[in-house]
């Protein structure tokens, strides 16, 4: 298949691309490179660099596109929260304009990065997909309004576009620190963000020496040690579940897309919650550092417990996560963050 990835030369779209090309498909990056980096797009893929909404129909007229990953976006929560327009916009407004291009292009397929951020704080753990959808940052809305979106968009498409959207719980981890990365210029894939906002690479910066402490945001949680809770999934194991989609809406009889309108919601994560303080520790066994920390105020708009059910996704997909064990994970970020450093 021809598939256009946007947002490829990012954390999650570079290792998506890496593994549609290990599949045998021709890959078209698409990335404004306003956070990724050209040096992060798989050998392989040609990149466009440009704004999804300015190139949709250069790149989707060229015709025969199967489909498009599209990772593209803000994400940022803390800045979604003080910048509104740019999230709305960037998120919303351009992915209504991708929308638009698939359907004038016949573009039959689309496999949407979607968020556990769309839940907001949850009534019960592991959440469902039908558990309901109360943002509590903007990201979160915008990451929402894009599901909704989609969703009137294959709905009123009589079964021309299919889509899954995949609701990422915490991505975390790296991909080819084996030596198997295999991208121009970049022996793996992994997290580096100017602004860098997410637990593990801080902790592991601490490690490096970059940063002297850890703060620990919060440990008045109703949790058993008081931190909040997250489901840590490999990159690895989420870039899988791309392909799986992608495989999903190949296959015509896909009667569980059929019977959701065209669009199949999907939570990504390993069903399994560690603490702040339980990832502080593994990064301490994997690094061998003390890594201090220091406990913080609550972060605004934090959920206590995010922890994904993925049952639809092990049964729709055959998805199934292979990197379960926290210390695997870290390994592969500390990997990948000291060969970087
Ligand atoms: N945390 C700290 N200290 C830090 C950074 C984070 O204690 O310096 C805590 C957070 O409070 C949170 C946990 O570590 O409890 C994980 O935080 P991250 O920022 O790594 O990830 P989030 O859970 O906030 O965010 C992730 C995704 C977002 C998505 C969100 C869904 O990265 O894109 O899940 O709520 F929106």
């Amino acid at each position: 298949m021809t598939l256009v990835v946007t947002g490829g030369a990012g954390y999650v779209g570079s290792v998506c691309a890496r593994y549609l090309l290990d599949a045998g498909n021709d890959v078209v990056v698409v990335d404004d490179l306003s956070t990724g980096h050209r040096d992060a797009v798989p050998d392989g893929a040609r990149l466009v660099v440009g704004d999804v909404a300015e190139v949709a129909d250069e790149v989707l007229g060229a015709g025969d596109v199967d489909g498009v990953v599209h990772c593209a976006a803000r994400s940022l929560v803390g800045e979604s929260a003080e910048r509104p327009a740019k999230y709305w916009h960037g998120n919303v407004v351009t992915t209504v304009a991708l929308l638009d291009a698939l359907r004038r292009h016949d573009v039959p397929r689309l496999v949407f990065s979607s968020s556990a951020a769309t839940y907001g704080e949850p009534e019960s753990s592991p959440i469902t997909e039908d558990a309901p959808t109360r943002p509590t940052n903007t990201y979160g809305a915008t990451k929402l309004a894009v599901d909704l979106a989609i969703g009137n968009y294959t709905a009123a498409s009589g079964g021309a576009l299919g889509a899954v959207s995949l609701r990422y719980f915490n991505v975390a981890g790296a991909h080819g620190t084996d030596g198997s990365g295999d991208t121009g210029g970049t022996a793996a894939l992994g997290e580096r963000h100017t602004v860098e906002t997410h637990l593990i690479p801080l902790v592991l910066q601490v490690a490096l020496g970059q940063r002297d402490e850890i703060a620990i945001y919060g440990d008045d949680w109703p949790t058993a040690d008081g931190t909040c809770v997250r489901d840590y999934i490999h990159v690895d194991d989420l870039a899988e579940a791309h392909v799986l989609a992608l495989d999903l809406l190949a296959r015509g009889d896909a009667g569980s897309v059929r019977e959701a309108d065209g669009h199949l919601v999907c939570n990504l994560g390993n069903g399994q919650g560690f603490s702040v303080l339980e990832v502080i520790e593994a990064c301490r066994r994997v690094t061998g550092h003390a890594i201090p920390a220091r406990v913080a105020p609550r972060r605004a708009g934090d959920p206590g417990v995010l922890v994904a059910s993925s049952a639809r996704a092990r049964a729709e997909l055959g998805w199934k996560p292979t990197h379960t064990d926290l210390d695997g994970i870290v390994a592969d970020a500390w990997a990948f963050a000291r060969a970087r450093a």
